[in-house]
C-alpha cells in the first residue's frame, strides 16, 4: 500500500484544493484524507507492506490525459514509437494519451488498433488510446468501419493532420459516430483557403516571405461542422483551435447546447506569430501560431470553459527534417515531455491560469469527453496521480528527452517546475530524481 502524505491534492471532481493524505492499494486510491494517523494506515493496510511518499511542498494532480498526441507507430518510428512516446507521456506527467491515426498505414482497421493496444501494453507505461481514422487511408471519402473500430478499443475518431473537405463525408461521419457513442474530433482546415501556406496569414507571413494560412480556413470548417453536429446530433470534438473566429463560434454553439467541446495547444497559448524566425522551425505548426490577439481570446476560452481542454499536439519529427529550411520543414512540436513545464511556468507561475482550471481542462474534462480512466482521485478511481514539484529547475536537453525527436522550442531552456513522480494504476512509472535525471 502507498501513503502518500501531504501533498497539495488539486482534484477538481472533488472541489479539493487542499492539503491532505491519501491512500492507494491494488492500483487503486483507497482513501483521501486530510490526515492519517499511523494505525489507521495500518489497519487500512491489512498486514501489506506500507510505503510511504513525503509529499510536503508539492503538489498531487489527477494524471494528465492528452487527447491530441502523434506517435508515428506503424511505419514511421525513426521519428517515435509507442513506447518512446508513452515514456516521453508519463516524463511529463501524463497518464494517458491519445494516439491519432495518421500513422503509416493510416490506422483505418480493427487489426491496427489491436496492434496500437498491444504496443502500449508491451511497453507498460502510460495508457495509450488509439483514435481510428474516419476515412480509410485518411483519403476524405470512404468511411471507416467504425462500429468495428470501435469494438477493437477505439476511443474516437478523427483525419487529424487533414481535414474533412467534403460537408456530406463530415455530416455521414457524425451519423456513423454516434452509433458507437464515440466523438469525432475535426482537424478544421479547408484545404483551398489555406492554399499550401507555411505560417499566419498576416504580417509574418509578409515579414517571413512565406505563404500564408488565413484564419479563415480554420473558422469556416468550425463553422461548417458545427452546424452539421447541430444537424445531426453527433458528438463532436474540434482539435487545436488556434483563432479567435473559431473561439466565438463555439461560444455561440455551447450556448445554444450543442454536444461539442474543444482543444488547445499550449503552443498556441504561450507563442504567437511575431515569435517565428527562419531558423526556429518548432514553431512550424499546423495550425499555425497566430496572432497575439489570437493569443488571449484562447486564454480567455479556456478560463470560461468555451474551449474545454488542453492538448499538445506531440509531433515528433526527426531532427533531419526540421533543419530544413522553414518552408521544407514538416508542421509539428514535440509536446510530451515538456509542456507541462511550460504550461506551469509561462501561464500558472504568471497568475494567467489558475492550477485548478488546468487539471480540471488537462485530466477531468479528457476523461469524461472520452470515458477514459482516471481524471480523479476520487476513491475508487485508478491510481493515476502525478506529483508536481514547483521549485524543482531543470534546463531541458536533448539527450535527456525520452522522446525519439527533439523539435521543441525550449531545448537549453531552464524550467521551474517539473512532476517527479508519476503513478499509471499504482504503479511508479516515472521519477526524477536530482542527482540522475530523470529515471523510469
Ligand atoms: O503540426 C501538426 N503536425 N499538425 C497536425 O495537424 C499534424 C501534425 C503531424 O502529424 O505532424
Amino acid at each position: 500500500m502507498l501513503w502518500l502524505k501531504n501533498a497539495e491534492v488539486v482534484d477538481p471532481a472533488q472541489d479539493l484544493l487542499a492539503l491532505s493524505d491519501i491512500l492507494v492499494k491494488d492500483g487503486k486510491i483507497l482513501e483521501i484524507s486530510a490526515f492519517f494517523s499511523e494505525e489507521t494506515v495500518r489497519s487500512r493496510a491489512g498486514g501489506e507492506e506500507i510505503k510511504i511518499i513525503d509529499g510536503r511542498g508539492r503538489l498531487l494532480f489527477p494524471g494528465l490525459i492528452d487527447v491530441h498526441t502523434h506517435l508515428r507507430e506503424p511505419g514511421q518510428e525513426e521519428k517515435e514509437d509507442i513506447a518512446s512516446g508513452a515514456q516521453a507521456a508519463v516524463r511529463g506527467g501524463f497518464t494517458s494519451i491519445l494516439a491519432m491515426a495518421n500513422t503509416k498505414p493510416v490506422v483505418d482497421r480493427r487489426a491496427l488498433v489491436e496492434f496500437v493496444i498491444a504496443q502500449a501494453k508491451r511497453a507498460g507505461l502510460a495508457r495509450v488510446y488509439p483514435v481510428a481514422a474516419v476515412t480509410k487511408g485518411m483519403n476524405g471519402q470512404e468511411l471507416t468501419e467504425m462500429i468495428d473500430l470501435a469494438q477493437g478499443g477505439a476511443v474516437g475518431f478523427s483525419d487529424d493532420g487533414r481535414g474533412i473537405q467534403s460537408a456530406e463525408v463530415m455530416r455521414l461521419a457524425l451519423e456513423y459516430a454516434k452509433l458507437t457513442g464515440l466523438p469525432l474530433i475535426s482537424h478544421c482546415e479547408d484545404d483551398d483557403l489555406a492554399g499550401g501556406g507555411i505560417v499566419h496569414k498576416g504580417l509574418a507571413s509578409a515579414r517571413l516571405g512565406l505563404k500564408g494560412i488565413p484564419s479563415c480556413s480554420e473558422s469556416i470548417m468550425v463553422a461548417r461542422d458545427l452546424m452539421l453536429a447541430e444537424e445531426t446530433g453527433g458528438s463532436l470534438h474540434l482539435a487545436h483551435i488556434s483563432c479567435k473566429q473559431s473561439v466565438d463560434l463555439i461560444r455561440q454553439a455551447k450556448q445554444k447546447g450543442l454536444n461539442v467541446t474543444a482543444e488547445v495547444n499550449p503552443h498556441h497559448l504561450i507563442f504567437c506569430d511575431e515569435n517565428i524566425t527562419l531558423t526556429a522551425t518548432s514553431f512550424k505548426v499546423n495550425p499555425p501560431l497566430r496572432t497575439a490577439d489570437d493569443r488571449e481570446a484562447l486564454l480567455e476560452a479556456l478560463l470560461d470553459g468555451t474551449i474545454d481542454m488542453l492538448a499538445t499536439d506531440h509531433a515528433p519529427h526527426t531532427w533531419e527534417e526540421k533543419t530544413r529550411p522553414f518552408a521544407e520543414a514538416p508542421f509539428g512540436i514535440n509536446g510530451l515531455e515538456t509542456s507541462l513545464a511550460a504550461v506551469w511556468q509561462y501561464l500558472v507561475t504568471t497568475g494567467k491560469l489558475p492550477v485548478r482550471r488546468l487539471t480540471e481542462a488537462w485530466s477531468l474534462a479528457p476523461a469524461r469527453r472520452f470515458n477514459l480512466a482516471g481524471g480523479s482521485l476520487k476513491p475508487g478511481q485508478a491510481a493515476d496521480m502525478v506529483l508536481f514539484d514547483p521549485d524543482c529547475s531543470a534546463t531541458i536537453k536533448a539527450e535527456d528527452l525520452a522522446s525519439k525527436s527533439q523539435n521543441t522550442p525550449f531545448l537549453n531552456q531552464e524550467f521551474k517546475g517539473f512532476p517527479v513522480m508519476t503513478w499509471v494504476g499504482g504503479c511508479l512509472v516515472s521519477q526524477l530524481t536530482e542527482k540522475s535525471g530523470i529515471m523510469a
